[in-house]
């Protein structure tokens, strides 16, 4: 039995322009996915539990048809089996060992579709554990590759080396294209709203798409968040807060022209805003889940848990550990 866990992430800047070869910033947090891996003769059983905040049990049997009976969106659920099989199936073509079998046991604080990097890091931990449960450990370059097959497969061809190239490194990177680096950063004071909801990131991405192709000026919404995420680069270089937090502002402002915000991820970067905050924007794919919020000071906090449509609100720190195996 081997267990490993990753962290998920926020976006400080980038999002979906990321998806065009533009670059974008993700930033690891200390919230994180556990998959223990358990070898067995054959076959592929997976348990997941508290996949998001609220907490539900997803058992089932990936050679069965029955889908699992939970209470949450059949899209989600079905994303998530592709995930874990993708990355099981990742994982044995590494070892070469595509006839063994596994348990796999989920356990996640991350919010399932909420922009938090739930799957990326479900799959960079799965990954790494079915490896060392092979009693392979594999170079974290490769984790990361594969684990961005996965998201592509899953994504139908539409997915960016962002998230799971962040969960396996942990801290903060820089994402553009096939270029990743991680990045030496200030102490972010990231707060967190999370509206209980989750967004379907094939979806969105199809959209955003859809629009770039059909109007000229969507497109060149997606190069001007490029060219913010360049600026935003020199202010975390310069450890300026003030102009980080104009630049999120800027961004979310862009992200929410191309479709992607929601109702209640505005009424929560408002409520950040007007208690203070230095920035806030909605962060992963969108459509619900959740904002970040730079403020160092607890009044983003306090204003975002009074907010109504926002079911959570936290401080999250930057994780500097990127994959690794716990207990190991
Ligand atoms: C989703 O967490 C981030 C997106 O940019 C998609 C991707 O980068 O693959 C929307």
């Amino acid at each position: 039995m081997t267990t490993s866990s990753a962290p998920g992430k926020v976006y400080l800047f980038g999002e979906h322009a990321v998806v065009y070869g533009e670059p974008a910033v993700p930033c690891a947090i200390e919230l994180r996915a556990s998959v223990t891996a358990t070898r067995r003769d054959s076959g592929l059983r997976v348990r997941a539990g508290d996949l998001t905040l609220d907490g539900f049990t997803v058992e089932y049997d990936s050679e069965a048809s029955d889908r699992p009976d939970v209470d949450v969106a059949d899209s989600l659920v079905d994303a998530a089996m592709g995930y874990i099989n993708g990355a099981v199936t990742q994982a044995r073509d590494a070892v070469g060992a595509e006839d063994v079998g596994f348990e796999i046991a989920v356990d996640s604080q991350i919010p399932l579709g909420a922009g938090l990097g739930s799957s990326a890091a479900v799959v960079v931990a799965a990954i790494d554990a079915v490896t060392r449960e092979l009693g392979v450990t594999l170079d974290p370059a490769e984790i990361a590759d594969r684990a961005y097959q996965v998201e592509y497969a899953v994504q139908d061809g539409q997915a960016s080396r962002a998230d799971t190239f962040c969960s396996t490194m942990g801290g903060a990177v820089r994402v553009e294209g096939d270029e990743c680096r991680t990045l030496d950063t200030p102490d972010l004071p990231f707060v967190i709203g999370y509206d209980g909801g989750a967004g379907d990131t094939g979806e969105l991405v199809s959209s955003v798409r859809d629009l770039r192709a059909e109007y000229g000026f969507a497109a060149d919404t997606v190069a001007s968040i490029g060219d913010l995420v360049r600026q935003g680069e020199t202010a975390l270089a310069e450890d300026d807060l003030s102009r980080l937090g104009e630049l999120m502002n800027f961004n979310h402002g862009l992200l929410s022209a191309l479709g992607v915000s929601s109702r209640s991820l505005d009424a929560m970067v408002w409520a950040a805003r007007d208690a203070g905050a230095l920035g806030a924007k909605l962060t992963g794919a969108g459509g619900g889940g959740c904002i970040v919020a730079l403020d160092e000071t607890p009044e983003t906090e306090t204003a975002l848990e009074y907010t109504p449509g926002c079911a959570d609100a936290f401080r999250a720190e930057l994780d500097t550990t990127g994959v690794c195996q716990e207990g190991g």
